[in-house]
């Protein structure tokens, strides 16, 4: 099963108050069109593709971990707030989380996402788009049912302004994976500033914006937002040594994928900097074809191994869960004590993760 434990008892509280919410948002969509809710709903694990309930078992390992809004009831919580006022917040997380994986599964041509088919890979690409698309409007609508009696307006609309920045800061992220695919070289720098966009941005936000909802300042708002982007940082670096050596079963995406499609992740970046002489010349040969086959998938992984790559990557994710965690002690004091060590526990439990 795919679910993150963080082992609070209010835990099972965010879990009941997010589904809830993703309720209210999508059973909008059942009636015209069905085949749009049918996607999303397989989407988010409540269906299989031929339209059937999934059990609950099946249910819980397909829905994905849901980090994101926990990150935000957590921050709510931190900053005293209570978790149900953050629900709206929280749900309008994770559709714009599932927007992003629907689109990015077709722009990456995965085959394979939380143990199931993609949805274009059902659907094809075209309709698969317009998954993406409603779950975008969807969750904006999500963020409009914040409570305006206890958030003032004014705040709520700076919290949309916000969610759609965060949201063209993924986009940007997005389009320089996508051409780093295809560029020669690529520096830490260039790469930091892309997982920053496509990966960082919403952490940053349910962070953010968690703490908001839940009345906190803006500067302690903000602290937990740098713990949100450093724990965002650490999470793709952490994502990109699955899509490496992690194993399918507990992915449930295709092993070795980002090495087949010539992603530029961090992994790679460290071999390219690392390897020289003729090691290096083949690297560059492989990375320079449309795509890798399976001989030189192992090519590659050997020259990794030969580098001791995954271990220093693994250093890497440590290194910012470390920044993640600072963000949260330099801001002690201005938390509650238990929200704050859910926090903590949280980042740690995130450093090696296997799925
Ligand atoms: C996958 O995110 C996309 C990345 C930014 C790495 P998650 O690993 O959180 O995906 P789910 O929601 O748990 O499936
Ligand atoms: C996911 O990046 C980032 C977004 C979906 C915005 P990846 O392409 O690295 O994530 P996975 O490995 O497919 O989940
Ligand atoms: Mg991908
Ligand atoms: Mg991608």
């Amino acid at each position: 099963m795919s679910v993150i434990n963080v082992a609070t008892s209010a835990r099972q509280d965010f879990t009941a108050l997010l589904e809830g919410e993703l309720h209210l948002s999508i059973d909008k969509l059942e009636g015209q069109a069905p085949l749009l809710s049918r996607m999303v709903r397989f989407h988010l694990g409540w269906i299989d593709a031929a339209g059937d309930a999934t059990d609950t078992d099946t249910r819980e390992a397909v829905r994905g971990k849901r980090i994101r809004p926990q990150l935000a009831f957590l921050s709510c919580a931190a900053a005293t707030g209570e978790p149900a006022l953050a629900a709206p917040l929280a749900a309008a997380i994770e559709l714009l989380h599932n927007f992003t994986l629907i689109h990015d599964d077709i722009q990456d041509r995965s085959p394979n996402r939380r143990h199931r088919a993609t949805v274009w890979r059902i659907w094809g690409d075209a309709q698969a788009i317009n998954a993406g698309d409603v779950l975008f409007a969807t969750a904006q609508c999500a963020l409009l049912r914040t409570d305006t009696s206890r958030v003032p307006a004014e705040t709520l609309l700076h919290l949309i302004d916000e969610f759609n920045q965060a949201t063209i800061s993924i986009v940007r992220g997005q389009v320089l994976d996508l051409e780093f695919e295809r560029q020669a070289t690529v520096t830490t720098d260039e790469y930091l500033t892309m997982i920053g966009g496509k990966t960082a941005a919403i952490m940053r936000y349910a962070a953010w914006a968690g703490a908001i909802v839940g009345g906190a300042t803006e500067s302690t708002a903000s602290r937990l937002g740098d713990l949100g982007e450093a724990l965002g940082i650490g999470f793709q670096i952490r994502d990109d040594i699955l899509g490496i050596w992690g194993a399918c079963e507990a992915t449930g995406k295709d092993q070795a994928d980002d090495i087949r499609r010539r992603k530029k992740s961090l992994p790679i970046l460290m071999l390219l900097e690392s390897a020289a002489g003729e090691q290096a010349e083949r690297l560059t040969t492989l990375y320079d074809m449309d795509e890798i086959d399976e001989s030189g998938v192992a090519e590659v992984l050997r020259l990794l191994d030969d580098y001791d790559i995954q271990t220093r990557a693994t250093a890497r994710v440590a290194h910012y869960h470390d920044v993640a965690e600072n963000a949260l002690r330099t801001s002690t004091g201005s938390f509650s004590e238990a929200s704050a060590s859910d926090l903590e526990t949280m980042i740690r439990r995130l450093d090696t993760r296997g799925a």
